[in-house]
């Protein structure tokens, strides 16, 4: 706390917390991580526990309701998020104003967004229900938007969804099917994609979360919300990690490089920081990264694929987790740094790294704003900051400047 008078005012005290790094913003019950034992617990649950045995949908009835879905809730829960998954024909021509070249992420934060204006009205923010069809509208209709912000980036036409296919399958055959041939989704492909999904789903108050729930303070509309979330996971030090730990490794190439990288890393005039390592929170190890090395031999294994990728990306982990500099700042391979392996060799592209997060994430974002909302003693987030700029001076004109 500081006090921070000495500026124009009698301001009092605040906290001054740069970058949030002791900061809690709300109450929750849904998300909870011991970043020194590396514990994460969703509603209680150990993610080991859930990435062993449960599959995405489940675990996202798991965040949004706080308990686990006996069968028959599990079967509604399914099927409503099957039949919100079409989106309005009008949305469709959205895509037709992006250039083929436009990255993925940015397609996404503008359809999303643009939900906005197709779910408005008879929308009424004091009704649980309410918000609650918005939730599922949300988890239901981002891969549909995702899977056609990737048909537009190869230029083949829009799949439409088929609601006999579950969460994962549906999203891989809208990516991947091509009008008038057969298409059969590999179920090892939907698997890995569950478990990943599981491993993405929520993580208390990240950037992106903090986001969605700053946004949502103010009352916004939930499309909007969770378009600014993806906008906060995009950057490169959040979400876009995924993507740009396989650009790294393409650039480092061969193990003689790693060291060269490494140094690179170490520098601190050189902006460049070894991807997939470190994290705000764990500071021993993420249990995430645990679990997804492992899926990592399996999927390669599975699906027969030999990626150099792989064998570079544990060498870097070894060499890194020997060195001085990273072993003293406790930094270790975060989720993201496997992450990418494992939807390369199911054949995602790499600009599609990030919108796999988005989608996963949904689950944790919508059920974050729906805490939020279901508090009535919720207020508009509204950082305070220490002014260091210019004491109060009088206005001169321009002729006299
Ligand atoms: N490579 C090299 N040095 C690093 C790295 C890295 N990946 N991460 C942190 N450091 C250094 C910092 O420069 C700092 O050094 P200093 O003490 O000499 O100044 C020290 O380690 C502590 O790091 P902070 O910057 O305080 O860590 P912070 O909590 O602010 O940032 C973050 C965490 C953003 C994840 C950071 O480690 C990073 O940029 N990592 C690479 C990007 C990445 O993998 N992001 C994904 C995060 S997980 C997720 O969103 C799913």
């Amino acid at each position: 706390t500081i006090d921070v008078k000495g500026i124009p005012g009698e301001l009092g005290y605040f906290t001054h917390d740069p970058s949030f790094g002791t900061t809690a913003s709300c109450e929750s019950e849904i998300t909870f991580i011991d970043g020194d034992k590396g514990v994460l617990l969703h509603r209680g649950y150990p993610i080991e526990q859930l990435a062993e045995n449960s599959n995405y949908i489940e675990t996202a009835y798991l965040l949004i309701h706080g308990e686990l879905p006996n069968a028959e809730e599990f079967a509604t829960f399914s099927n409503i998020i099957r039949r919100h998954t079409m989106i309005n024909e009008s949305l469709k021509k959205f895509f037709d104003g992006f250039r083929h070249d436009a990255h993925p992420m940015s397609m996404m934060m503008g359809v999303v967004g643009s939900l906005a204006a197709f779910y408005h009205d008879g929308l009424n923010m004091n009704d649980e229900e309410h918000l609650m069809v918005s939730a599922h509208r949300l988890i239901s209709k981002l891969p549909t938007i995702a899977a056609a912000c990737y048909k537009h980036s190869i230029g083949e036409p829009i799949v439409y969804p088929r609601n006999d296919l579950d969460y994962c399958e549906n999203l891989l055959y809208m990516m991947f099917s091509v009008p008038c041939e057969d298409y059969v989704v590999s179920p090892i492909a939907a698997k890995a994609l569950n478990l990943l999904f599981i491993l993405h789903a929520d993580h208390e108050q990240n950037a992106s979360t903090s986001t969605v729930r700053l946004v949502g303070s103010t009352g916004a509309n939930p499309f909007a919300c969770i378009s600014a979330g993806i906008a906060a996971l995009w950057g490169p030090a959040h979400g876009g990690a995924n993507e740009g730990v396989l650009t790294m490794l393409d650039e480092i190439g061969s193990v003689e490089n790693i060291p060269k990288f490494l140094e690179k890393a170490k520098d601190k005039n050189d902006p460049f920081k070894l991807m997939g390592f470190g994290h705000r929170v764990y500071k021993n190890f993420d249990p995430r990264a645990t679990i997804i090395r492992k899926v990592c031999y399996e999927v390669l294994e599975e699906t027969g694929t030999q990626d150099p990728m792989f064998e570079l990306a544990m060498k870097l982990e070894e060499i890194a987790l020997k060195d001085e500099y990273f072993v003293e700042r406790k930094l270790y391979p975060n989720v993201d740094f496997y992450s990418g392996v494992i939807y390369k060799a199911l054949g995602i592209p790499v600009s599609m790294f990030t919108v796999m997060f988005a989608l996963a994430r949904t689950s944790g974002w919508v059920s974050h704003w729906l805490e939020m909302m279901a508090d009535p003693k919720g207020r508009i987030g509204r950082p305070r900051q220490l002014y260091k700029g210019s004491p109060k001076r009088d206005y001169v004109s321009l002729d006299e400047r």
